[in-house]
């Protein structure tokens, strides 16, 4: 393939681009130890969630970073799933030092074409930062559409009597918008009593 000209020179400029603007790849086990201090680090800002390391271990194979040409991570996100249709978008954390390049983006649009590959036609994301999402194709929702078990995390926020996060989603497939509005499946209750959080006035970024 690469003895194609046009190829080669093509295949030549990504690479390129991705050791100068980080390389997405899925996360493995040695990225975790930098992955939570950069999603801990915004967290104790509580810009975001924070995640322990068990459930960063549990969760690797949702996640993808953005490492640099000497490997350090610049960049992850993950695709969590809730139900056959749909998947939240979590954990999205850009390094301070690589902010407003575009990687948010990249990242974005790779967890968006995994949540494609597997046929999940919602994307839903909750944010401080709207204008990110937007670009991202994203738009504002109804909290309370979500599936219940959406908000299992939030038990353990400090924010659960005033949740100030601004629900959003990206629809991937015509008609996707329907799956808010359905009836959640009925399940028994195994998780243990899952409620929402009170919420509290959107706080945009
Ligand atoms: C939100 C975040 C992931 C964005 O990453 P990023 O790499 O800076 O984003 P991009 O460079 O791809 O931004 C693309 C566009 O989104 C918008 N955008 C990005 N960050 C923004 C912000 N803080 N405020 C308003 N708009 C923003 C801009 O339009 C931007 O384009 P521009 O730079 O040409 O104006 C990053 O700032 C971050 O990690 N924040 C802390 C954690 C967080 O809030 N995560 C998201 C929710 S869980």
């Amino acid at each position: 393939m690469r003895n194609h000209p046009g190829h080669a020179v093509e295949v030549d400029e990504i690479m390129a681009h991705e050791a100068d603007h980080g390389l997405i790849r899925q996360a493995t086990l040695s990225d975790i130890p930098a992955m939570l201090q950069l999603v801990n680090d915004y967290a104790a800002n509580e810009v975001m969630l924070p995640r322990t390391e068990v459930e960063l271990c549990e969760r690797v194979r949702d996640f993808v970073v953005a490492v640099d040409k000497d490997g350090d991570l610049l960049g992850c996100g993950a695709l969590q799933f809730y139900t056959p249709r749909m998947a939240e978008l979590r954990s999205l954390a850009v390094a301070p030092s690589s902010t407003r390049s575009g990687l948010g983006l990249r990242i974005c649009a790779e967890l968006m074409q995994q949540a494609r590959e597997v046929g999940v036609e919602v994307v839903f994301a909750f944010t401080y930062v709207p204008k990110f999402f937007e670009k991202a194709g994203f738009q504002l929702i109804d909290r309370a559409a979500l599936p219940l078990k959406a908000w299992r995390d939030c038990l353990r926020c400090p924010k659960f009597h005033a949740c100030d996060e601004i629900a959003m989603a990206a629809f991937l497939a015509p008609g996707a918008e329907a799956h808010l509005a359905a009836e959640p499946p009925s399940e028994p209750n195994v998780e243990g009593p899952l409620v929402m959080p009170t919420m509290g006035k959107p706080r945009v970024m």
